[in-house]
């Protein structure tokens, strides 16, 4: 690996990017776009796994084993990652996670029976992990200070693009066995699509410049900022250089006992909200909301897709505002805010479908897991990886970011994994996990008043300033 990432390397990585006449969108719009495959491979499989079921004649818990095996590839992509990015450069990673984007998705298309698929799936997790490590860190890189929370933000808008999209493809493919393929073959297979744009995009776009200069590339690292900061003069642009130069000179070598010798604050941090993020309970909606509907309420299958459908819609169309007030408000306060909405919605949820007759609950439980999504869509889910990508200092950004994602994927797996048996131990009534889930979003409160740093408007080298110093 190291042979084949160093010949890359040594063939001028920059020069393609910075003789492009690239503009800032398509720089944000590509760097975000492992954000549209995260959403994408893990929503695609709610409709894909019942119709694999069948055609491969699995048990209840092989099934279940192909959905969280890209969840299991997820951790073990984010953690190796980081090194990785620190020592090589985010772009060259970015480039091998679409190389396994493609092979993953085309491994599962074209799978042949239960191991291959899980394979698949490993191979697939693996490129999610490694870009939901890779891409935040990226993104807050690149992103003048003033524009950080939002351009970062993209990431996340991006990931619930591809839930929709991975709905929508699920709707639209399901029963259609176009050229006598199966359709679950057609479902899975989509997601080649947004993989080789992001090969493409790993090709064109440039590294980033706070890398470079880590790596004492200041040439390289003034070409892009030139790039990427084109209004404003050059003067200003030296000026940014020579902050990232002097925070960088002071940075101790990388490393997992340098992260956790002077970065234990931001790790604390890190880890905390990512593992909060999901033990709100986010995904029981996003994976698993059809068959709330239908064990808890009764609904018919055909219908039940379409609640989901909905709630994608939801969850994007906040998302876009999340972009747009990111920069406006304290990241904190707007976590706070989210954790009030969602603590709120959960609790009169439960307590409705506890003491409430559940026959005639099945609208006013919609909309109150409508309030709940756009809490989260407008703070926890952008600002959880707004801040992997913020608070780490330089020299152990990308080891950091990994193990903030990976305890997101932990958090992940482990909600995934027991939603449904806690669903069942509630004799499906929803206001049994949603109840727990409730009690977390009142917790992240303290957690975030006294574990997470304030970062908007500041910049990274003044973020790690104030990390340091703690
Ligand atoms: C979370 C995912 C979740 C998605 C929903 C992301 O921030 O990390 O686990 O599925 O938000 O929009």
């Amino acid at each position: 690996m190291d042979g084949a990432l160093n010949a890359v390397a040594e063939h001028e990585p920059h020069a393609w990017s910075t003789r492009w006449p690239l503009n800032s969108a398509f720089i944000f719009t590509f760097g975000a776009l492992g954000g549209m495959l995260f959403g994408f491979d893990t929503g695609i499989i709610s409709g894909a796994s019942p119709l694999i079921e069948s055609d491969f004649g699995l048990t209840v818990s092989q099934t279940g084993f192909i959905t969280s095996s890209v969840l299991i590839g997820s951790c073990a992509g984010a953690l190796s990652i980081g090194a990785l990015s620190d020592r090589f450069g985010r772009k060259k990673l970015l480039i091998v996670s679409a190389i396994l984007f493609l092979l993953g998705s085309g491994l599962c298309a074209t799978a042949t029976g239960f191991l291959m698929m899980v394979a698949a799936r490993i191979i697939l997790g693996l490129a999610v992990g490694a870009a939901s490590a890779l891409t935040p860190a990226y993104l807050a890189e690149l992103a003048p200070k003033e524009r950080r929370g939002s351009l970062s933000t993209l990431f996340q808008l991006m990931i619930t693009f591809g839930i929709l999209l991975a709905y929508a493809s699920n709707l639209s493919f399901l029963g259609h066995n176009l050229l006598g393929v199966r359709d679950w073959r057609w479902m899975l297979g989509s997601a080649l699509v947004p993989a080789a744009l992001l090969l493409i995009g790993g090709l064109v776009l440039p590294e980033s410049p706070r890398y470079l200069v880590n790596k004492g590339d200041i040439r390289n690292a003034f070409k892009v900022l030139t790039l990427i900061r084109k209004d404003v003069d050059q003067a200003q642009v030296q000026l940014e250089l020579d902050e990232i130069r002097e925070v960088a000179a002071q940075d101790t070598k990388g490393g997992v006992r340098e992260l956790f010798r002077i970065a234990r604050p931001a790790l604390l941090a890190a880890v905390g909200i990512m593992l909060f993020q999901q033990l709100v309970g986010i995904n029981s909606v996003i994976y698993f909301l059809p068959q709330v509907f239908i064990k808890g309420f009764g609904f018919p299958e055909a219908n039940a897709i379409w609640v989901s459908v909905g709630i994608g819609v939801v969850n994007f169309v906040s998302t876009i505002i999340a972009t747009l007030i990111m920069d406006r408000f304290p990241r904190k306060k707007l976590l706070i805010v989210g954790s009030i909405v969602m603590t709120v919605s959960l609790a009169v949820l439960a307590v409705m479908n506890f003491v409430g007759d559940v026959a005639v609950l099945a609208v006013p439980t919609m909309v109150l897991i409508a309030f709940y999504i756009i809490g989260f869509a407008v703070s926890w889910g952008p600002i959880a990886w707004v801040l992997i990508g913020e608070i780490f200092p330089l020299s152990v950004r990308g080891i950091g970011s990994s193990f903030g994602s990976a305890a997101n994927w932990l958090g992940n797996f482990i909600v995934s994994q027991f939603f449904l048996m806690l669903l069942a131990a509630f004799g499906n009534n929803v206001g049994g996990p949603f109840a727990i889930f409730g009690a977390f979003s009142l917790l992240s409160i303290p957690f975030v008043l006294h574990f997470v740093p304030e970062t908007k408007g500041k910049s990274l080298e003044e973020i790690e300033e104030d990390m340091t110093r703690r």
